[in-house]
């Protein structure tokens, strides 16, 4: 399916069947996720995915008891870092000089204007924007598994603490930003499955300045 037909196709699915979805698909949606731009190309997240039965349970439980959680293929867990240091965005700097093969202290006076913007801010500023970062991935599994048919869920109905706790987040740095489910729509069961997509009209969204 196309892009546009895939996004006017999905819609935030409400229950799912419990199939599971095909791995290479799976791999499709992931690698979507992965290439997705950042901010200095940090990629300040990482992603959980998650099919264990008993971790879904305890998601839910701690998600408003969305049904999504534990009928979906698998839980995609975006957990972003809490913080920047000098030494993760040295890390990631001297990873992408070495797949470009180009001398680390290429990066040198940019790693110091990024590290320059973002030492005196704080913490909760850090994790925002590395927050944000994650989005525009998550944002990019959506657009790929509605394009394979694949449904999701986005959501940010849960507890963050608590997945954090229950995936073990803070001692890697990371806290649970968003969540998405990937599985089948349930037609038969799902109230949302018929409302008609409603989107704001051009008008009210797009400004144009010739
Ligand atoms: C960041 C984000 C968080 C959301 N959180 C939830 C959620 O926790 N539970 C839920 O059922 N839907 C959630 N949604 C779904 C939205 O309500 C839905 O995308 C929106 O109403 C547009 O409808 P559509 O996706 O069906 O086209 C979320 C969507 C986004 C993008």
């Amino acid at each position: 399916m196309d892009l546009l037909k895939g996004l006017n196709w999905r819609y935030a699915t409400k229950k799912m069947t419990g199939k599971k979805i095909p791995q290479n698909q799976l791999d499709y949606i992931l690698e979507a996720a992965r290439l997705a731009p950042s901010s200095s190309g940090l990629q300040p997240y990482e992603i959980f995915v998650i099919s264990n039965p008993s971790t879904l349970k305890d998601i839910r439980a701690v998600g408003y008891d969305q049904s999504p959680i534990t009928e979906c293929s698998h839980l995609l867990v975006f957990a972003s870092w809490t913080n920047y240091t000098l030494e993760k965005i040295t890390r990631v700097f001297d990873d992408m000089m070495s797949v470009r093969g180009l001398p680390k202290e290429t990066m040198t006076n940019y790693k110091e204007i990024v590290w320059g913007m973002y030492e005196h801010l704080s913490n909760d500023w850090h994790a925002q924007h590395a927050a944000k970062q994650a989005y525009i991935s998550f944002s990019m599994a959506i657009a790929a598994a509605a394009e394979l048919e694949i449904d999701t869920t986005p959501m940010e109905g849960f507890l963050p603490d608590k997945v954090d706790e229950i995936l073990g987040l803070g001692d890697m740095g990371l806290t649970s930003a968003v969540i998405l489910t990937l599985g089948y729509r349930d037609t038969e069961n799902d109230w949302n499955v018929k409302l008609k997509k409603f989107r704001k009209s051009k008008d009210d969204i797009l400004h144009w300045i010739d």
